[in-house]
């Protein structure tokens, strides 16, 4: 009996859904804080240099091997070096990783979806303290109950999107909520950058402050990248797995990579001059600038509550369509490579990412010894951040490097070359991604990893 593979309906659709797997958290919520810690506007430009010359052409040997096998990352390492070669165990890696990237990503996004509901309430439409709003945070996160709910909740989401399919449920959502995910920003960025007083926050954002630019800013220039482009787990593999063979392969991922910045970018337009209205403070990263400083901001400016809905909804619908390209990953090893059906294997990988996830979701209070499992310096690491470190770090910045080298060393760049080859992409650019996928990224990349080996959690 003949399969016939999934397959994107159009290459539209394969934009939409490889943008909506870049386009996530990590864009909203990270990319501004890391932008301002790190010069403002001077991180952007380095940032942008490493999207186009590191991360844009990691994307194209990660799609072009998928393309060229139309198989899951395991598979693909197989078929292209042997069935029983080393460079599978870099196959399991990538699933691995997008796998443990899900249990985690999942929780967060899942508080995400009850801010949702705190905020449509009304809870943040009258002044409060900063230890109300805090207390909001911290009685979600230490109930044991309330953390894992929510987590259920979207990873429920998430499997049923996936078990839908690719045409049926990845597409067909990403065609929804990519469109409205723009439009909610470009709503928010109105609203921020017509408030009283947004130029001050616009300001700092947009100007480039080069004494804050040290080693570390393009350490966490390229990891920011990788994070954010999906790269190194074996998501743009698999999604390019069900690309078709006349798709342009080259044109697709620069649109990704594209529309990746630019929702980085406006995610920073719309924090930043919200953020500054407040005096005294300070940009605080990640889950706290999120749950903590912006919720207290609501209540002060003409139509919070629509503004906080909307940026939660905005997060929500980011999330959905990340995690649903990372727990695809493991689905299509599962039904490659094992057999099974596309019900069974996501059932299977979204309950096992449901139960890993739940010690991550313990870990921010409710569990005291799974919220300190390592102190490293002044910093303590629960088992969510471990699990990004490991995972989110860790592994798929390995992922990339593997991805380099054997593309570059191992499958070949004539045969890179080849597969991207397509009439309207000129020879000149495929040159210059040889080039760059066979010497300069392995270079850079291990240079990041030995960083990261020495300066743990450098990035978070
Ligand atoms: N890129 C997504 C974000 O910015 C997260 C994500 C999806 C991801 N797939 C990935 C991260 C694969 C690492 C590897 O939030």
């Amino acid at each position: 009996m003949i399969k016939t593979r999934d397959n994107w309906g159009s290459r539209l659709a394969f934009i939409l859904a490889a943008s909506g797997s870049a386009i996530g958290l990590g864009n909203i919520w990270r990319f501004p804080t890391v932008a301002y810690q790190n010069g403002g506007a001077a991180f952007v430009q380095i940032y942008i240099l490493f999207v186009f010359f590191i991360g844009f052409v990691v994307m194209v040997a990660e799609i072009a091997l998928g393309r060229n096998t139309q198989l899951n990352p395991v598979g693909a390492y197989r078929k292209l070096a042997s069935p029983r070669s080393p460079w599978a165990v870099a196959g399991f890696l990538a699933v691995t990783a997008s796998w443990a990237v899900v249990s985690y990503y999942s929780v967060v996004a899942g508080w995400t979806l009850r801010y949702i509901f705190t905020t449509v309430s009304g809870t943040f439409s009258h002044p409060l303290s900063q230890e109300q709003i805090a207390d909001i945070f911290s009685r979600m996160v230490t109930s044991p109950w309330q953390s894992i709910f929510w987590h259920l909740l979207f990873m429920v989401l998430t499997v049923a999107v996936v078990m839908g399919g690719v045409r049926q449920g990845i597409e067909r959502w990403s065609k929804i909520l990519m469109p409205a995910l723009f439009l909610i920003i470009l709503m928010l960025v109105i609203r921020a950058v017509t408030l009283n007083g947004a130029a001050r926050g616009l300001g700092e954002y947009l100007r480039a402050d080069w004494s804050k630019v040290h080693a570390g800013t393009f350490i966490a220039a390229m990891g920011q990248a990788f994070f954010s482009l999906s790269l190194g787990a074996g998501t743009m593999l698999t999604y390019g797995s069900y690309a078709s063979r006349d798709e342009n392969i080259v044109n697709s991922a620069a649109w990704v990579c594209f529309l990746d910045t630019l929702i980085a970018f406006m995610a920073g337009l719309a924090i930043f001059p919200v953020l500054f209205l407040m005096q005294g403070i300070q940009p605080e990263v990640g889950a706290k600038l999120i749950f903590f400083v912006l919720p207290r901001l609501f209540a002060e400016i003409p139509f919070g509550t629509l503004f906080g809905t909307g940026f939660f909804v905005l997060l929500l619908v980011a999330a959905v369509t990340s995690s649903i390209s990372l727990l695809e990953v493991p689905v299509a090893y599962f039904v490659d490579e094992r057999g099974w059906n596309r019900n069974k294997a996501t059932l299977f990988c979204g309950v096992a990412a449901f139960l890993v996830g739940v010690p991550s979701a313990l870990s921010v209070g409710a569990v005291g010894a799974l919220s300190n499992l390592l102190t490293v310096g002044s910093r303590t690491f629960g088992f969510l951040d471990l699990m990004d470190l490991c995972s989110g770090q860790y592994m798929m910045t390995f992922g990339a490097l593997m991805i380099a080298l054997f593309t570059g060393w191992r499958w070949g760049v004539n045969a890179l070359r080849s597969e991207i080859t397509h009439t309207e992409s000129s020879a000149l650019i495929r040159r210059i991604i040889a080039f760059q996928i066979r010497y300069v990224c392995p270079l850079v990349i291990i240079g990041l990893i030995a960083y990261i080996i020495l300066n743990p959690g450098a990035f978070s």
